[in-house]
């Protein structure tokens, strides 16, 4: 009674702190569990100590990397000892499980002694170090020694753990390639906002990104496609004596370094093989695990498949490997051994999403495995084709994880389902008692747009910033016990570099670790904008990109009549004006501000918009020409 007393207070207080918008004091993304700040500040002494409690193996790692990063922006020296209780930062190991906390919470108090985190495992305690290198000035990010700074902190005390333990981020390195070091870098930003999976994304029908050695052409041939710029989809195919210059892999030397240096930051690399769909790049090494006889080669971002909408698809090419095929398993077989040897996580992931069955059903070998397995229509061809996947990843020692789609045709026992088209899948797959992973489209798709089509680099849909912040990975009246987490997918069909890339992901990225960690009662829209702000400054010193398109106007237009349109504008952000301009000046804010639906007057052929808050301009410079608000308005 008293220990239920005592956590409504805290969240009483935790909900008086937070649930008001602006909150002064420390600005932390994901918001902790609870949080007191203190009056004062403490200033850290050019001698860095690093106490330690205990030389757990993970601890001695964690202050190791402390030291080198304190090192790397102060300048200062840092020393790791023992048994000092005057050190500056110490580290400590409960020796009582505190089971408030779990495997992954930690309590942070700074003061005039210093910075103390202590916690029931190792994890906790890096992230308690996460949570203080928030609270430091934002030039603590800069990769180099930033000199003359005082480095204060401010007084407070933390208490903080997890909402959901999969707390994930998937990386497309299918599509686009990114290097062992890029995936590094992508590692080092998700741990300091607490993601703790990182899925990647590995074969698609652009590429196939890991060695393996028992199948050689995989990569000779699968890694590697003629470059292409410009507009994903409309690329012209590789054509014939056309060199394949773009692509790459990870060797299995590569992949033990990731998983080590993600184990270092307590992430665990989920390794996904996309399969019966998305397997052009395999079927290029290997044609003949198709159905359709033909030539085939890795897709280069040309369009073989028609999307016209409602997730309705139609395939031009078979990008699928043939179930009714007894070489695809033992092939398969390869694969999964040296998946399964590589990744030490107990889940091996194997896609299965949008597979167009138009060409099993037109198969030979196709009709006749249905007749002999009595299988009725083409989900259950499918639902075959996975439970006997789903055997193969079992003989590993593994347990397998596909997208939703995987529950079509029936469910194989034991599967996890990673809820994507929505969250319809994850719900039913909990229903069932299946663990899931909730990761929908319309929440969570980090690659789709995040502001005005009009004013954004080209992809499709729309995921606003404030609709990702309001992702629940735990979706009422679902068993809490089944759902293993959240997710954000960063899908790189349009992603040429890290630098869009991270533009894509963040702030969505920092909406979604938010809704992954910490506890609804102290989520917070406006405060969370505020929030926002602080982190883009941190990134700037960091030399981490991001969109600020949050400030940029929500563009809605209604046809009035004939051709006559009317546009009204908000915004998701409070306190900016929009102004606006229909002749060929760009708006300052002498031009008007945005009160009332507008139209184009006579003449004019482009509306002009910016955005200001307190006279300074905070978003893009959009030009709307009244061609398109006109398509949009049918
Ligand atoms: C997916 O987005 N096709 C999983």
């Amino acid at each position: 009674m008293l220990r239920s007393c005592l956590i409504t207070l805290q969240l009483i207080v935790s909900v008086l702190v937070f649930g008001q918008g602006t909150v002064p004091g420390p600005k932390l993304i994901p918001q902790p569990v609870s949080m007191q700040p203190g009056a004062g500040t403490y200033t850290l002494p050019n001698a860095v100590s690093i106490d330690l409690s205990d030389q757990v193996p993970g601890l001695i790692t964690i202050s190791e990397q402390l030291s080198e990063r304190i090192k790397s922006t102060t300048g200062f020296n840092t020393s790791i000892v023992r048994n000092m209780p005057n050190a500056v930062i110490r580290l400590q190991l409960n020796k009582q499980a505190d089971a408030s906390l779990g495997k992954e919470g930690y309590l942070l108090e700074v003061n005039d002694r210093g910075i103390r985190i202590s916690a029931n495992e190792a994890a906790g305690i890096f992230y308690g170090l996460q949570t203080m290198w928030q609270l430091f000035p934002p030039e603590i990010e800069s990769k180099t020694v930033v000199k003359n700074m005082s480095w204060k902190i401010p007084h407070v005390n933390i208490k903080d753990h997890p909402r959901v333990a999969w707390r994930g981020l998937m990386l497309d390195v299918a599509r686009h390639f990114f290097t062992k070091q890029q995936v590094k870098d992508f590692i080092d930003n998700m741990v300091k906002y607490k993601y703790n999976r990182l899925h990647l994304h590995l074969t698609d029908d652009q590429g196939w990104r890991i060695e393996i050695k028992s199948l050689p052409k995989l990569t000779e041939v699968g890694a590697f496609r003629a470059e292409r710029t410009g507009r994903w989809g409309e690329f012209k195919k590789q054509q014939p004596g056309e060199k394949s210059n773009y692509g790459g892999f990870y060797t299995h030397e590569d992949i033990r370094e990731l998983v080590a240096y993600a184990n270092a930051r307590f992430v665990t690399i989920l390794p996904e093989i996309d399969i019966p769909g998305h397997s052009l790049a395999m079927i290029a090494a290997y044609p003949e695990l198709v159905c359709t006889p033909g030539k085939y080669q890795v897709s280069v971002g040309d369009r073989f498949m028609i999307w016209p909408g409602n997730g309705k698809f139609y395939g031009i090419l078979d990008n699928n490997l043939c179930p009714a095929n007894e070489k695809v398993y033992e092939v398969l077989d390869k694969v999964f051994t040296e998946v399964a040897q590589l990744f030490p996580y107990e889940y091996i992931h194997m896609g299965g999403d949008e597979t167009y069955k138009g060409f099993w059903e037109k198969s030979a070998a196709i009709k006749a495995l249905m007749k002999k397995e009595n299988l009725k229509d083409q989900h259950e061809v499918q639902s075959y084709f996975v439970k006997r996947v789903g055997k193969i990843i079992e003989s590993k020692g593994k347990k397998m994880m596909g997208w939703d789609e995987i529950m079509e045709g029936g469910l194989a026992s034991g599967a996890a389902v990673m809820s994507w088209q929505g969250e319809k899948g994850g719900i039913e797959a909990a229903k069932m008692k299946h663990p899931v992973v909730m990761s929908p489209n319309t929440f969570t798709y980090v690659d789709l747009y995040q502001g005005d089509p009009l004013a954004e680099p080209p992809t499709y849909g729309m995921v606003r910033l404030s609709k990702s912040y309001s992702f629940n990975p735990i979706p009422p009246g679902v068993d809490s016990g089944y759902i293993l987490g959240g997710q954000a997918n960063l899908w790189s069909e349009r992603l040429h570099t890290v630098r869009h890339a991270e533009y894509m992901l963040w702030p969505r990225g920092w909406a979604i670790a938010e809704a992954v960690w910490s506890p609804l009662a102290v989520k917070d829209w406006k405060s969370f904008v505020d929030r926002t702000e602080a982190h883009f400054t941190r990134s700037d010193f960091a030399g981490t990109n991001y969109s600020r398109s949050m400030y940029d106007p929500i563009v809605n237009v209604k046809k009035v009549k004939d051709s006559t349109i009317e546009v009204s504008l908000s915004s998701e952000v409070e306190g900016i004006n929009i102004h606006y301009s229909f002749d060929e000046f760009e708006p300052d804010t002498f031009y008007p501000v945005y009160k009332t639906p507008l139209q184009f007057p006579a003449g004019a052929s482009n509306l002009k918009l910016v955005s200001y808050r307190d006279g300074k301009q905070v978003g893009k410079r959009i030009t709307l020409p009244l061609a398109d608000l006109r398509k949009r308005a049918r």
